[in-house]
């Protein structure tokens, strides 16, 4: 054999074990492109869009994949799950198609971990939505978009505005909530809405009023756009803030606590009812990674001496309550699947306050048990969420205790918000931030105790 053909032999082996290698994908922008089609964020705001690439700097868009919780439920849970189970294999390629595009396209996965430093840390970058020109099919979910990286820059400003750099090709649907739901909307393997922050939007009062995503987490004010260019009065900001900034999160829901009457004595029965009212999202509370958020109500009595008693929130009797009252039995068993841990008999479901309410969606693994893990859903349960300007009524029956201090009684509701159930983040060792309580709001109440 000559050189020549040996060199070729060994080119075409190569290639084979290449094609080999490839993980088995019907979509076809799987590894059609290359990281060199898209500009890195830094291309993009080091000179010109410098205000943008500091504020998307800051947002979760620009972490989506390196962040520690991520990149824990990723490599940990999700990958190795996806090499076990062919019903969800699909997993660790799709969850790069939102988190990691590039990575996606190039077909690069899984990418190398965070530390590595390869551009699949890019994550949701400013040259994956600028080349979004539309999505397929009706609904846009689980990463539906068309892609067309290149000199044409996708935005919504018309008018002739031109930029040195690249194309300004105007795209309406980047004006649109729909444009987010492309990422905001996901099911699982088994056909579960597991996130439907967008269809929760369509269905609620502020698309009907045409308020968009955009005008509470891209909101307008006066700035330039380009550092060559005018000062706009609506430039959109990009501040994509949502639960990792404290200050969104407060004030979500408002609360008010009323008791039926204001005087009782020790062994007497008083209600207290509490009026939750979301005032300020435009989606349900909590939305997006529903597995993991809790939200819940925490209702505490003071009396006159400082001894404190803790009130439990009266039952309704709706099915699937159970998962909306603290409790202490166990869940998420099927974390044992990636854990290689057979007999794994789960961690703490809330870890919060025996009895309060808890405003929540359960999902559900094959098995039937509660699951944080998004892509194992097989089927959901109650729906106990605040919808958007939705008031949810709740009442504490609570019976004065014979040894209560005589005179004022205090009796104040709190709700709390913690991204990540407080248990399941320190079974995985996951930072601390993203289990710390955000307190959303409080109000109190008081009644007299008689002698
Ligand atoms: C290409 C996919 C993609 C598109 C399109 C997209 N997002 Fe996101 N977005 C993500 C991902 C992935 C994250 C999650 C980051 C993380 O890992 O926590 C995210 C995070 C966010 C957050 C922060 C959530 C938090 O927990 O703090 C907000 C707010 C948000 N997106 C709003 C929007 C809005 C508004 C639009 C439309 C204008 C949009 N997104 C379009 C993928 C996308
Ligand atoms: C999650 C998707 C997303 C990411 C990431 C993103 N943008 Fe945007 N950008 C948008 C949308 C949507 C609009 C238009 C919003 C509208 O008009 O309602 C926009 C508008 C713009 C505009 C025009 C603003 C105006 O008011 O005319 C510029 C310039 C821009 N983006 C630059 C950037 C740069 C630079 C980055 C990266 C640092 C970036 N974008 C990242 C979605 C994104
Ligand atoms: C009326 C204002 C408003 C509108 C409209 C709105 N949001 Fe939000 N959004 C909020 C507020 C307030 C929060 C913070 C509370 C929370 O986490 O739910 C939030 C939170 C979020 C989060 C973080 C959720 C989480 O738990 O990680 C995401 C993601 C998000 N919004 C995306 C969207 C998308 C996508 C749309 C459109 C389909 C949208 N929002 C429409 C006000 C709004
Ligand atoms: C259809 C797009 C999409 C797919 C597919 C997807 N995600 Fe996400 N993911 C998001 C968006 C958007 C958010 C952020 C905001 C939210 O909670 O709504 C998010 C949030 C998260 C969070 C929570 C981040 C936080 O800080 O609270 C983790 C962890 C996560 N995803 C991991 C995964 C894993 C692992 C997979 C694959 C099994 C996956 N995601 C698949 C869009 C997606």
């Amino acid at each position: 054999m000559s050189f020549k053909n040996l060199f070729s032999t060994g080119v075409l082996l190569f290639l084979c074990i290449s094609l080999l290698s490839l993980p088995d994908n019907p979509d076809k922008r799987f590894g059609a492109y290359k990281y060199e089609d898209f500009k890195t964020p830094e291309y993009c705001g080091t000179s010109c869009h410098i205000d943008f690439y500091r504020q998307w700097k800051q947002a979760m868009m620009s972490q989506a994949f390196i962040h520690h919780w991520d990149e824990i439920e990723y490599f940990e849970l999700a990958v190795p799950h996806a090499e076990k189970d062919p019903k969800v294999a699909e997993v660790k390629a799709g969850c790069n198609g939102c988190h990691a595009p590039m990575a996606y396209l190039a077909g690069n996965v899984p990418p190398p971990r965070p530390d590595k430093g390869d551009r699949a840390n890019e994550a949701v970058a400013c040259d994956i939505c600028h080349s979004i020109t539309g999505f397929e099919g009706d609904t846009p979910f689980n990463f539906n978009y068309i892609i067309k990286p290149g000199k044409d820059k996708f935005s919504t400003r018309g008018g002739g505005v031109k930029s040195p750099n690249h194309n300004i090709v105007v795209n309406e649907l980047l004006k649109s909530g729909d444009f987010c739901g492309i990422c905001h909307n996901e099911k699982s393997p088994y056909g579960i809405w597991v996130k439907s922050t967008h269809l929760e939007w369509k269905e609620g009062p502020y698309a009907k009023e045409g308020v968009q995503c955009q005008d509470c987490h891209m909101p307008k004010g006066q700035s330039k756009t380009a550092s060559m260019s005018k000062v706009y009065s609506d430039a959109r900001q990009h501040l994509f803030h949502g639960a990792h900034d404290p200050g969104k999160v407060k004030g979500t829901v408002e609360l008010r606590i009323h008791p039926d009457i204001v005087e009782a004595e020790p062994g007497e029965t008083v209600k207290f009812t509490i009026a939750l009212f979301n005032q300020k999202t435009g989606h349900k509370f909590p939305t997006g990674s529903v597995e993991d958020r809790i939200v819940w109500m925490h209702v505490e009595a003071t009396d006159s001496k400082g001894k404190k008693y803790h009130l439990k929130v009266d039952k309704k009797g709706f099915e699937g309550e159970e998962y909306t009252i603290g409790s202490d039995i166990f869940a998420y068993q099927d974390m044992g699947i990636a854990k290689n841990l057979p007999d794994f008999k789960g961690v703490q479901r809330d870890g919060i306050p025996i009895g309060d309410r808890i405003f929540r969606m359960p999902y559900f693994d094959p098995q039937g048990r509660m699951t944080i893990q998004q892509w194992n859903t097989a089927k959901l349960g109650v729906d106990y969420r605040i919808g958007p300007r939705e008031t949810k009524i709740e009442t504490c029956t609570f019976t004065i205790p014979n040894d209560a201090a005589p005179g004022k009684l205090k009796v104040t509701a709190v709700l709390n918000y913690q991204k990540l159930v407080k248990p399941v983040a320190d079974f995985l060792n996951v930072p601390e931030d993203e289990s710390e309580i955000i307190k959303v709001n409080e109000h109190s109440t008081e009644i007299k105790i008689l002698q």
